[in-house]
């Protein structure tokens, strides 16, 4: 086992405060955990290559959720700049390793499991390190939110 449990890392993290991106990072927590159950299923790779590229096609239109965002916050340039690298090194970093999977289709479930736990590591420390940030540019605050 790799002691994956996403579910023990996420609901505290996802509490930006903004409605679509909240429900976008519940989204991509039921995406990596989908991810695991089909890395472990005793089938063929395909459908763990499929689950992952459905993450892929998620995690790209969920960055630019984020990117609007920004640009309509009063977030300075330059750590938009920073924010949106560091979603185009993730894409970048993810697209590699699916292009692996489809290479080694039909590979281990152990490999599959390793790669869910860069995935998962990888999309936790992003929200951890990066969108955590944009409770400070949130336009609207609810009653009993501090500034
Ligand atoms: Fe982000
Ligand atoms: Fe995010």
């Amino acid at each position: 086992m790799t002691g994956i449990d996403p579910r023990h890392d996420f609901p505290e993290l996802i509490a930006i405060g903004d409605v679509e991106i909240d429900e976008e990072h519940a989204v991509l927590q039921g995406l990596i955990e989908h991810l695991i159950e089909s890395a472990t299923a005793m089938i063929d790779g395909k459908r763990f290559s499929d689950t992952f590229s459905d993450l892929l096609i998620f995690l790209l239109n969920h960055f630019q959720t984020e990117e609007t965002f920004m640009r309509n916050s009063r977030m300075p340039a330059e750590e938009q700049r920073l924010h949106k690298r560091e979603h185009n090194r993730l894409l970048d970093a993810l697209h590699r390793i699916n292009k692996d999977i489809v290479r080694a289709r039909g590979s281990a479930a152990a490999a599959r499991l390793d790669v869910c736990e860069v995935v998962r590591r990888e999309i936790i420390d992003h929200i951890a390190h990066y969108d955590v940030n944009m409770k400070r540019y949130l336009v609207t605050k609810g009653p009993g939110v501090p500034d």
